[in-house]
C-alpha cells in the first residue's frame, strides 16, 4: 500500500516537473532523500582541495570572495559542489587528500583539478594534467571506504571524522569530469575527428569506475555532463587560430562540437547504466546549455564580458598561459601579482581564463538545482528517488 502511495506521488511529481509548473506539489509529493553524505568525483570544476593538497595551494587572489583567502579551489569563491552541499545542508567537501583540518563524516571529495577520466601518458609538469585521473580517484574511494570503517571502530576522535558504513549506500554520488580529456587531446594537437574517436574509450572507463562506485554501495547518482570548454580563455587562445571556426557568440566550434558529442555519449551511457543497475539512480545533469546560455546572452543575466578572464594578464581574453592568475610576472624589474583585472566579480562568468567565478557557479546552480536541466527531471535533493 505504502509502495503503492509512493508510485502515485511520483508519477504526480513527474508530470509536475515535466510542465515545469508546480513546484510545490512535487515537494509534496517526494519526500527528500536526506543524503547524509556526498561522494564527489571530478576535476577543477569540483576540487575543494585535493590538487592544492598535493601540488601546492591555489595561490591568492583565489578564494578571496568567499574564503576571505585561498581555499584549494580554483575560483574566487564557492563552486557549484559549495552549492550542492549548502542546499543539501552539509558542511563544504573535505578534499580525500588533504590532511589538515579535514573531516570527513558527511562525506569526502576525490576531484583534483586538470584530472582527465583516462589516464594520461604525461606528468603534471609537462601537460599540466593531474595524475589523479578519475580512476585513481575510485581506488582513492574503495580504500576511504574500507580503511575508514576499520579506523571508525577503534572510537575516539576518529568516530567524529568519518562516515557511517550505512552512508555510504544513503549517499548521493556526484560527477562531474570529462573537460580535461577533450582539451588534452586537442592540445596534443590531435584533428576533431582523432579526439572524437577516443570517445568511446573515455566513456568505458567513465562507466567502469561508476559500476565499481555502484559495488562499493553508491546508489543514487547525480552525473554533471561537460561544460562548453570552447567557450574558455584558455582554450580560445591556444585553439582558435588552429581550430579555425568561431560560433555567433565568439566560441571555437570545433571544440564546443567534440564536447557535445562526448555528453551525447555520456548521456547514451545513463541509459545503459540504469538498465544494468535498477536499485540506482542516475541523474544526467545538462550543465552545457545552462553554461552555453549563460555566456551566450550575459548581459541578460546580469554579467558582462562573457569571455574574458577576470583574474589574468594580457591579450585579447585576459588571459596568457605563462601568467596565470596568482603568478608573478616581472615588470620594469618589480615582481607584481597577476590579480583581479575586473571590476567586480559578481558581474564576471570567467574567473581566471579557465574556471567560472563563484557569481557563475551560483546562477549554474540556480538553474540546475530543480532539475530543469535533468535527466529525468528530478531536483538534487530527491535524485534518490526513481521516476521511472
Ligand atoms: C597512454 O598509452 C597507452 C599505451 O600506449 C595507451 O593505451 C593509452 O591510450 C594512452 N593514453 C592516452 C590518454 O593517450
Ligand atoms: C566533524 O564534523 C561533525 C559534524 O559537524 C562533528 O560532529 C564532529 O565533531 C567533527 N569532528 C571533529 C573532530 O571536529
Ligand atoms: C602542436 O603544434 C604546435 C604548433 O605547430 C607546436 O608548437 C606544439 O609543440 C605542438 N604540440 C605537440 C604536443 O605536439
Ligand atoms: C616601464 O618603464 C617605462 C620606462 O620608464 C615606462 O614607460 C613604462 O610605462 C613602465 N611600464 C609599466 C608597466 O610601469
Amino acid at each position: 500500500m505504502e509502495l503503492h502511495c509512493r508510485r502515485i506521488f511520483q508519477l504526480i511529481a513527474f508530470l509536475t516537473i515535466s510542465s515545469k509548473t508546480n513546484i510545490v506539489v512535487l515537494v509534496y509529493g517526494l519526500s527528500p532523500c536526506g543524503f547524509p553524505a556526498i561522494f564527489n568525483f571530478g576535476d577543477s570544476n569540483s576540487d575543494t582541495g585535493g590538487l592544492s593538497a598535493a601540488f601546492g595551494q591555489a595561490p591568492p587572489p583565489h578564494g578571496e570572495s568567499f574564503f576571505g583567502g585561498p581555499a584549494g579551489r580554483y575560483c574566487d569563491g564557492r563552486l557549484v559542489i559549495d552549492f550542492i552541499s549548502e542546499k543539501l545542508k552539509l558542511p563544504y567537501l573535505s578534499a580525500f587528500l588533504d590532511a589538515l583540518g579535514s573531516n570527513f563524516t558527511y562525506g569526502a571529495n576525490f576531484a583534483t583539478a586538470g584530472s582527465t577520466i583516462r589516464p594520461q601518458n604525461t606528468t603534471l609538469r609537462q601537460t599540466g594534467y593531474s595524475p589523479i585521473s578519475l580512476n585513481v580517484q575510485q581506488y582513492e574511494f574503495y580504500d576511504f571506504h574500507k580503511r575508514s570503517q576499520i579506523i571508525r571502530s577503534k572510537g575516539g576522535v576518529f568516530k567524529g571524522l568519518l562516515p557511517k558504513e550505512e552512508d555510504f549506500s544513503k549517499a548521493l554520488y556526484t560527477f562531474d569530469i570529462g573537460q580535461n580529456d577533450i582539451t588534452a587531446g586537442f592540445f596534443a594537437n590531435l584533428t576533431a575527428d582523432q579526439v572524437r574517436a577516443s570517445m568511446p574509450d573515455i566513456l568505458d572507463q567513465f562507466k567502469t569506475v561508476v559500476k565499481n562506485v555502484y559495488y562499493q554501495g553508491g546508489r543514487s547518482f547525480w552525473i554533471h555532463n561537460t561544460g562548453p570548454v570552447g567557450c574558455l580563455p584558455y582554450v580560445m587562445d591556444r585553439l582558435l587560430v588552429t581550430a579555425g571556426q568561431v560560433d555567433k557568440i565568439g566560441c571555437v566550434t570545433p571544440i564546443n562540437e567534440v564536447a557535445q558529442y562526448f555528453n551525447k555519449g555520456l548521456k547514451q551511457l545513463v541509459v545503459q547504466l540504469r538498465k544494468e543497475f535498477p536499485l540506482a539512480t542516475f541523474t544526467y545533469v545538462d550543465v552545457y546549455s545552462v553554461k552555453y546560455n549563460l555566456i551566450g546572452q550575459a548581459q541578460k543575466h546580469g554579467f558582462v564580458h562573457p569571455l574574458q578572464s577576470c583574474c589574468g594578464h594580457g591579450g585579447k581574453y585576459n588571459y596568457n598561459l605563462h601568467n596565470g592568475c596568482g603568478s608573478k610576472r616581472t615588470v620594469n624589474g618589480t615582481e607584481v601579482l597577476v590579480g583581479k583585472a575586473c571590476k567586480d566579480p559578481s558581474v564576471t562568468i570567467i574567473w581566471d581564463g579557465i574556471h567560472y567565478t563563484q557569481a557563475a557557479n551560483k546562477w549554474v546552480f540556480d538553474q540546475i538545482v530543480d532539475g530543469a536541466f535533468s535527466d529525468p527531471p528530478i531536483p538534487l535533493n530527491m535524485a534518490c528517488h526513481k521516476l521511472n
